[in-house]
């Protein structure tokens, strides 16, 4: 029996600095999700709490009441662990689609429950969509049948899955309240502890393209959720990982499904297959299936056939052509020189003015929209060469994402040395 409390008490305990016992966290949750909390209560309480934060126990129990206001899958029946990967969002992330499969290779399950982009960072089901004949949509008797054949899954989380989060992170986009730690760690994690899956690595960004502009907060988030997930008996850890720039030479859905394809072929951008091996080791790990040479899975095509099992039971073509826009514009460099840096929130933002995202969650995505990078950050490139192309399906679109890469891309006259590694650090 969930004890009650005055919705303005609680909102005034936060406002004053005080912490909220976890009687009053269980009963805010509890009553928001219920609508007895009107959203307007619950939106002074999210700004409350941007403005004056919360202790770790807060964290938990605030976590914990997310996760109790819906469903909890259960895996504890399968014959494999499983592990997942949730990525806090960049732009060119692609990685979860040659991950999946690759880490199923070595007996793990992956339960990867995905969402749709929103904003300026695409979405995994967005992505996979543009394949021909494949749904995000499983039952949850299909979704424990795939687990086990072939032992790799990418689909839409459910309602049922903590339900108050979706609430919440609807209003927090609203009312300025995304960008705060608590509400973050809270948010991913409820929803990740609720999915069920064992082990659970993270892939914190950090950098332009990301939520957490800085290493410290990322470091931040990352000890956060590493606690949130470890106190909820989940085995987790976290990469650091860079986003000033985007991942890879591309940026849109069907653009970077083709990317992750050639990964799965054995090639691809190095930064796209360091992240893939590094996050498919961690996991391995994780899920206590460690040491294997997991590279040599993407080289030899093993992973290759995961996808195309994987791709196949959720009723999608792996040999099907994919969408391309009707319309390019290629941008060309304005000077020679070596590219020394390519603004990650830039180009995500172009991408999603040339169609490749939404606005409300409602809106249609275009599958061929986005961009190439025909040049990246350490690479020299002559004046005239051609440096990104666009595409979209609108070329009235052009203009706008044009506007927003005028000066994204910087040049440096006598070289650079280069993006290096993105992996910036492990919390776990
Ligand atoms: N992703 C989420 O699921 N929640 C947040 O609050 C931010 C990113």
């Amino acid at each position: 029996m969930v004890e009650r409390f005055d919705a303005v008490d609680v909102i005034r305990t936060k406002r004053d600095g005080g912490e909220l016992s976890r009687q009053q966290i269980s009963w805010v949750i509890d009553a928001y999700t219920r609508g007895e909390v009107a959203d307007e209560q619950m939106s002074a309480l999210a700004m409350a709490v941007y403005l004056r934060g919360m202790g770790m126990d807060e964290i938990r129990h605030w976590t914990r009441a997310m996760v109790a206001s819906g469903d909890r899958l259960d895996f504890s029946g399968l014959s494999r662990p499983t592990v997942d990967k949730h990525s806090t969002g960049g732009v060119g992330d692609k990685i979860t689609l040659p991950l999946a499969p690759l880490v199923s290779v070595f007996g793990a399950a992956v339960p990867q429950l995905s969402g749709r982009g929103l904003g300026h960072t695409g979405g995994t089901l967005d992505k996979l969509e543009t394949i021909p004949g494949w749904s995000a949509k499983l039952s949850r008797e299909e979704l424990m049948a795939r687990l086990e054949d072939p032992g790799a899954v990418i689909c839409a989380a459910g309602p049922g899955l903590a339900p108050a989060d979706k609430k919440l992170y609807a209003l927090r986009d609203i009312t300025g309240t995304v960008d705060c730690i608590p509400l973050i760690a809270s948010s991913i994690m409820s929803k990740k502890i609720a999915e069920g899956t064992s082990a659970l690595v993270l892939d914190v960004k950090v950098g332009a393209g990301a939520f957490m502009k800085r290493s410290e907060d990322a470091r931040k988030l990352a000890e956060i959720m590493v606690d949130l997930g470890t106190s909820a008996g989940v085995r987790t850890s976290a990469l650091l990982t860079d986003m000033s720039a985007p991942l890879g030479r591309t940026v849109g859905n069907a653009l970077e499904v083709a990317e992750a394809v050639e990964v799965l072929e054995g090639g691809g951008p190095a930064d796209v297959v360091e992240l893939t091996v590094a996050l498919a080791q961690e996991m391995l790990e994780a899920a206590g299936q460690g040491g294997h040479d997991v590279a040599a899975a993407l080289k030899d095509g093993r992973a290759m056939d995961a996808w195309r099992r994987m791709i196949t039971a959720q009723g999608g073509d792996p040999d099907a052509k994919l969408p391309v826009a009707r319309e390019r514009h290629v941008v060309r460099a304005e000077r020679s020189g070596v590219v020394r840096e390519m603004d990650a929130l830039c180009l995500g933002i172009a991408s999603w003015r040339l169609g490749a995202g939404r606005s409300r969650k409602e809106d249609p995505v275009q599958a061929g929209a986005g961009i190439v990078i025909h040049k990246t950050v350490g690479e020299a490139v002559e004046a005239g060469e051609p440096l990104l192309s666009l595409y979209t399906d609108e070329p009235e679109r052009f203009d706008r994402a044009l506007e927003v890469l005028r000066g994204a891309v910087t040049y440096d006259g006598w070289g650079s040395p280069g993006r290096g590694s993105v992996l910036l650090g492990r919390v776990g």
